[in-house]
C-alpha cells in the first residue's frame, strides 16, 4: 500500500477482535502500570517508557510512586529532586516536562488529569501518542496512539511503502490507525496495550515471530515474504561529534572527598543537570586551571578519555583530574558551581557518564 493508495478507498483488514482477543490471551499482563485506571501512575509509566526498555523502567517507576504517590505530591517537588530521581534513566528533558506537567494539572485542571487526549495533548511533555494511551487506558476513549513499534507493525500488515521518518507517510498512518479502532470502546485498553505488546514482543524489528502473530492472516508483508522491507525508513544524516575538556575538581580525600560541579543551562544537551566544568578546548581548560590554582598546590592526572553517544552526536570528553588540598572557591575562576560530598552526590541529577566516573552511578 502505497501512502497515496491507503486513501484511495482500498478496505483495510479489520484486525481489531484478533488483536483484542490476542491481547486478553496472550498479551503482557504483569506490569505494574496496568492494573490500574490511574491517569498519574499510568502517564509517568508512558513517560518513562518512552525511549526506556520496560525492564530498565521498573524500578524507577515504583521508587519514583512510592516518593510522589500522587499529582500534587509531585507538582510540590523541588525540581532537583525530580532530576536526582530520574538520574540514570536518560533524556532528562522527559523529567523537567514531568515537573512543569504535574505542576500544570494542579494549577489549570484542579489537581485531575483531563480526560480526552486532546486535552491532555496540550500538557507539556504529552505527546499525541501518550496522550491516547493515557486515555485509552484511562478513559476508554477511542483515539490511535501511533509510537514507533506500531508504525512497524501497520507498516508490515499493510506493506506501507512511505517513509515513515518523515511527516506526510506519518500522517497517513495516523489516519489508518483511527480507522483500524475497534468499534467498541470497552476494547480500548487491550487494543492499544496489544499493538505494543505485538511490536514489543511478536512483530519485532528483526525476525519478528510471524507463526505465533494473530495478525498473520492479515499480514500484506508475509504474504509476500516481505517482512524485513517494512517500515521504510530513509537512512539518517550523517551524525554529529562534538569534543570537550572537562575539569574534575575535587578536594579531601577518601569518604570526605568533594567534587566541584556546575548546573548546565535549562536548555540543551543534559539542560539542568550538574557537570564538571567543560571547556571547547585543552588551552581554555588551561588558563582558568591558571586562574583558579595560583600558588595552590594541586595534583593533575589526565583520565581516559571516553564517547557519550547521543541520538545525533557523538561526544567525546577529555577529563582531568585536579586534587586540591583544601576547598576553595573556584566561582571566580570557572563561573558559578558548588561543592558537593558523596552523600550529596547520590541524589544530584547527574549525566549516565559523569555519575559513572564518579561512581555514584
Ligand atoms: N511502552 C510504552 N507504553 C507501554 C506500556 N503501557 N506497556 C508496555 N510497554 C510500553
Amino acid at each position: 500500500m502505497s501512502p497515496a493508495g491507503a486513501d484511495a478507498g482500498r478496505p483495510l483488514p479489520r484486525i481489531a477482535a484478533d488483536l483484542v482477543r490476542w491481547q486478553r490471551a496472550q498479551g503482557r499482563h504483569g506490569l505494574p502500570w496496568q492494573h490500574t485506571r490511574d491517569p498519574y501512575r499510568v502517564w509517568l509509566s508512558e513517560v518513562m517508557l518512552q525511549q526506556t526498555q520496560v525492564t530498565t523502567v521498573l524500578g524507577y517507576y515504583e521508587r519514583f510512586l512510592a516518593r510522589w504517590p500522587d499529582v500534587a505530591a509531585l507538582a510540590a517537588a523541588p525540581l532537583d529532586d525530580v532530576l536526582g530521581q530520574w538520574s540514570g534513566l536518560g533524556y532528562y528533558s522527559r523529567a523537567r516536562h514531568l515537573h512543569r506537567c504535574a505542576q500544570a494539572v494542579v494549577a489549570d485542571h484542579g489537581g485531575r488529569f483531563p480526560q480526552r487526549a486532546a486535552v491532555l495533548a496540550t500538557l507539556p511533555g504529552i505527546g499525541p501518542s501518550t496522550a491516547a494511551a493515557i486515555a485509552s487506558f484511562c478513559f476508554d476513549e477511542r483515539v490511535a496512539i501511533l509510537d514507533g513499534n506500531v508504525k512497524r507493525v501497520l507498516a508490515r500488515v499493510l506493506a506501507f511503502d512511505g517513509d515513515i521518518g518523515q511527516s506526510g507517510p506519518t500522517r497517513t498512518l495516523w489516519r489508518i490507525a483511527d480507522q483500524l479502532l475497534p468499534e467498541d470502546s470497552a476494547d480500548m485498553p487491550a487494543w492499544t496495550q496489544g499493538v505494543m505488546d505485538l511490536g514489543a514482543t511478536v512483530c519485532t524489528p528483526r525476525k519478528p515471530q510471524c507463526g505465533v502473530c494473530p495478525l498473520t492472516v492479515h499480514c500484506a508483508a508475509r504474504a509476500s515474504g516481505r517482512q524485513a522491507d517494512f517500515p521504510v525508513k530513509e537512512k539518517r544524516l550523517k551524525r554529529g561529534r562534538r569534543e570537550s575538556w572537562c575539569l574534575w575538581l575535587q578536594a579531601g580525600t577518601g569518604d570526605a572527598t568533594q567534587v566541584w560541579l556546575q548546573q548546565r543551562a535549562h536548555s540543551g544537551i543534559w539542560a539542568g543537570l550538574w557537570t564538571w566544568p567543560l571547556f571547547d578546548d585543552a588551552s581554555g581548560r588551561e588558563a582558568a586551571l591558571s586562574a583558579l590554582l595560583g600558588e595552590v598546590d594541586a595534583s593533575a592526572e589526565a583520565l581516559p578519555s571516553f564517547k557519550h553517544v547521543l541520538t545525533h552526536l557523538d561526544w567525546l570528553l577529555h577529563p582531568l583530574r585536579v586534587s586540591v588540598q583544601a576547598p576553595l572557591d573556584p566561582s571566580a575562576a570557572l563561573g558559578p558551581g558548588r561543592w558537593f560530598d558523596r552523600a550529596a552526590l547520590a541524589t544530584l541529577g547527574l549525566p549516565a557518564p559523569i555519575g559513572k566516573a564518579l561512581s555514584v552511578g
